[in-house]
């Protein structure tokens, strides 16, 4: 065996490839600190813009900053011709959402000659791409972006064409403050290797749109909401845990990299969901959810030993998402718009801080073969 071969690690799990000041994931005491605020105390009070403004400039703004930092925001809300066009062609050809979302994205360099423009319009524009995309796809009307509302509140105004309750747009304000950023997960990871070329913010950040879609990192909360409806009642959670765990399968919206205790999103999102849920007076479906998950921790420690698997993010997501009356195909989407103000933020502390990632492989193959042209 070689040197190279002991330095190997799969999946570059605990392996420190960046220093950061954005976030601080604590897997074994189940903590996240978002820019030095601890999450439970940021996500449910703060706006989205103050919260992406923390994670560009260190500090939350002043009201005159965030004012300037939502006019930057509002001017880059209506998508350059070439997006619209293109999300009116892909839609004849049932494009997916993320996919669509990944393919628009890489228009919207369009949208500015100016660099310095970038992270305001990606932030500003995947909100637009995706509830206009969304309603092309119900074959409705696009509704014409508006300067007047918040960030979150806006979004729903977009996919739904009326202005939401204060409710639905604080659940959904919560939601975005909650999955902004978090360490080095993949898709950010992507997003800085990326930039760490040297190449421009609107590539890494459709890079990194293209990881977060996989079912292991942000497409999970579906599947996770399709296995609560699944099961139904609570009385048939274990049977049906079971056989799933019997077969080999993974139950979505538990395991973590990171997290070996409780994610503490779980706590935020669970949260903001039982309040939604209170407030429409009909607890079932939470109730139902709670009780799948306590099935679900239990077997995972019978069947998955000292793996420590606890529920994760996606599990509450998907409750909170539903609540807010987001059908599943929009979740994976939603977290896009939430997490692109958190990918620019890395793209913005690896160009300054940061050099060319580049580590290395170690050749497995064969040797010695003899060209016999
Ligand atoms: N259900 C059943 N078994 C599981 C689960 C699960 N959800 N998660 C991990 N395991 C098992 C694996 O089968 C493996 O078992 P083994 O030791 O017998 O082979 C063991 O636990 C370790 O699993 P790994 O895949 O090595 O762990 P890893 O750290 O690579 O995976 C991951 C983390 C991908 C999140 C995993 O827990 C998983 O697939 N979860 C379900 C998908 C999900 O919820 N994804 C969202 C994650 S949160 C986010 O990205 C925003």
């Amino acid at each position: 065996m070689t040197d190279d071969t002991q330095a190997f690690v799969s999946g570059l799990a605990n392996v420190v490839a960046a220093e950061t000041k954005l976030s601080h994931v604590d897997g074994e005491k189940g903590e996240l600190i978002i820019a030095g605020y601890p999450l439970a105390e940021l996500a449910p009070n703060a706006s989205y813009e103050q919260v992406v403004y923390l994670l560009w400039n260190g500090k939350l703004p002043s009201a005159d900053e965030l004012s300037a930092f939502r006019e930057q925001l509002v001017r880059f809300r209506r998508l350059p011709a070439a997006t619209l066009n293109l999300l009116y062609e892909i839609v004849s050809k049932k494009v997916a959402v993320m996919d669509a979302l990944r393919m628009a994205a890489g228009t919207l360099n369009l949208a500015s000659s100016n660099e310095a423009d970038y992270p305001y319009i990606l932030v500003a524009a995947f909100p637009t791409i995706v509830a206009s995309y969304w309603r092309l796809m119900n074959g409705e009307e696009l509704v014409e972006p508006r300067n007047d509302l918040d960030h979150a509140a806006h979004f729903l105004y977009l996919l739904d064409g009326e202005v939401p309750s204060k409710a639905r747009a604080r659940a959904l304000e919560t939601y975005l403050n909650t999955v902004v950023d978090h360490g080095l997960n993949a898709s950010t990871f992507t997003a800085r290797v990326i930039i760490s070329t040297q190449s421009d913010l609107v590539s890494a950040i459709v890079g990194a749109v293209g990881a977060l879609k996989g079912p292991l990192h942000g497409g999970a909360p579906g599947p996770a909401l399709d296995m609560v409806f699944e099961i139904g009642e609570e009385s048939k959670a274990e049977d049906y845990l079971r056989k799933k765990l019997e077969a080999g399968e993974r139950l979505m919206g538990f395991g973590h990299r990171v997290y070996k205790v409780r994610d503490p999103r779980a706590d935020v999102l669970g949260a903001a969901a039982k309040k939604l849920y209170e407030a429409d007076g009909d607890m079932k479906l939470y109730r139902l959810a709670q009780a799948v998950e306590r099935t679900a921790i239990k077997l995972l420690e019978e069947y998955k030993p000292g793996r420590r698997l606890q529920t994760n993010v996606e599990f509450y997501t998907a409750l909170l998402l539903h609540g807010i009356g987001f059908p599943t195909d929009l979740f994976t989407p939603t977290f896009a718009l939430s997490r692109v103000g958190g990918w620019i933020a890395h793209c913005k502390e690896q160009l300054a801080t940061g050099r060319l990632i580049r580590p290395k492989s170690i050749y497995i193959g064969e040797q010695g073969k003899t060209w016999r042209g």
